[in-house]
């Protein structure tokens, strides 16, 4: 398919591949608008229906991952056309719908919508010249895309006030100590350490990946107790698998597991 604000490549040496999507609108500095998140929306549906995909890594420029939502597209908006086209929810909520894992891959400015985006992906791996913000505020708006909910459940609440209420910028370093991020690496290596985590994942048996990524989600859903529960149910149900029993017969016979996904 062709795409105008994103691209797309597949990347990886093993038999499973990485699904590559670069938000590219640069002149907008990514500025997500409907055109952007729709093609979001396909390139991330044909990479989950592809089984030859293992994960996805979603990335920027240099300058910007994504400045946020589209400023002028949205300054247009009144309540009513803002409810009745669903601005934000309708073409917004499709990484909810992805079970396959999704790295965010963070360089330059992630902020608004664009800070939203990263958190809705598994994890972060950050550039050291990566910087995280919701400045919705100072356009007399809310964050529209989980920004209240996500951020706090990230960075705990203190921190989350600080930067919702005075539109402050967290530096790579202060996202990773307050646990926004998963690693810091320099600008130039990110993508090689994006790729690298993918291809480790990518090597992982398949039901065991998309069952962690489903119970770490549940962990911010359900009461402990029963989210407890369900991560037993799993755990027994992996054990009718092929994967776990190459990857026990792989371990005592002192090799490499070699893991069918089924
Ligand atoms: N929407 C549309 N265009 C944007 C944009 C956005 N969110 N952010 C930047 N741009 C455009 C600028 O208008 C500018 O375009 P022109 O060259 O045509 O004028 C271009 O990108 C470069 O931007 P700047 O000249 O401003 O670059 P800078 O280095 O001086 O500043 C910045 C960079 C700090 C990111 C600044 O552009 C900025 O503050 N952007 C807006 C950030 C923001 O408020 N994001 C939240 C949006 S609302 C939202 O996201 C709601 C939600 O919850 C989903």
């Amino acid at each position: 398919m062709t795409y105008e604000c994103i691209l797309t490549a597949t990347q990886g040496a093993g038999p499973r591949k990485t699904g590559v999507i670069t938000l590219n609108r640069p002149k907008a500095l990514n500025a997500l608008n409907d055109q952007l998140m729709n093609e979001l929306g396909d390139a991330l549906h044909a990479y989950e229906a592809d089984e030859g995909i293992g994960c996805i890594v979603i990335t920027g420029s240099e300058r910007a991952f994504a400045a946020g939502a589209d400023i002028p597209a949205m300054a247009q908006h009144s309540f009513m056309s803002a409810f009745k086209s669903g601005l934000i929810s309708k073409n917004w909520e499709v990484l909810r719908e992805i079970r396959k894992p999704v790295i965010a891959a963070v360089a330059g400015f992630a902020l608004g919508g664009g800070c939203e985006l990263a958190m809705m992906c598994d994890f972060i791996i950050a550039a050291d010249t990566a910087k995280f913000g919701q400045p919705e505020i100072k356009l007399g708006i809310i964050p529209g895309a989980g920004g209240t909910q996500r951020l706090p459940r990230a960075v705990g609440k203190s921190k989350a006030m600080d930067m919702l209420l005075t539109a402050r910028m967290m530096n790579a370093d202060e996202a990773e100590r307050a646990g926004l991020v998963s690693r810091v690496v320099p600008f130039e290596k990110l993508m090689d350490e994006a790729l690298a985590a993918a291809e480790a994942i990518n090597a992982m048996s398949g039901p065991s990946v998309m069952l962690i990524k489903e119970l770490v989600n549940l962990a911010y859903q359900a009461p402990l107790s029963d989210a407890v529960a369900v991560e037993r149910r799993y755990f027994h149900a992996l054990f009718g698998t092929d994967d776990q029993r190459e990857g026990m017969a792989a371990f005592v016979e002192k090799r490499a597991p070699v893991f069918r996904h089924s």
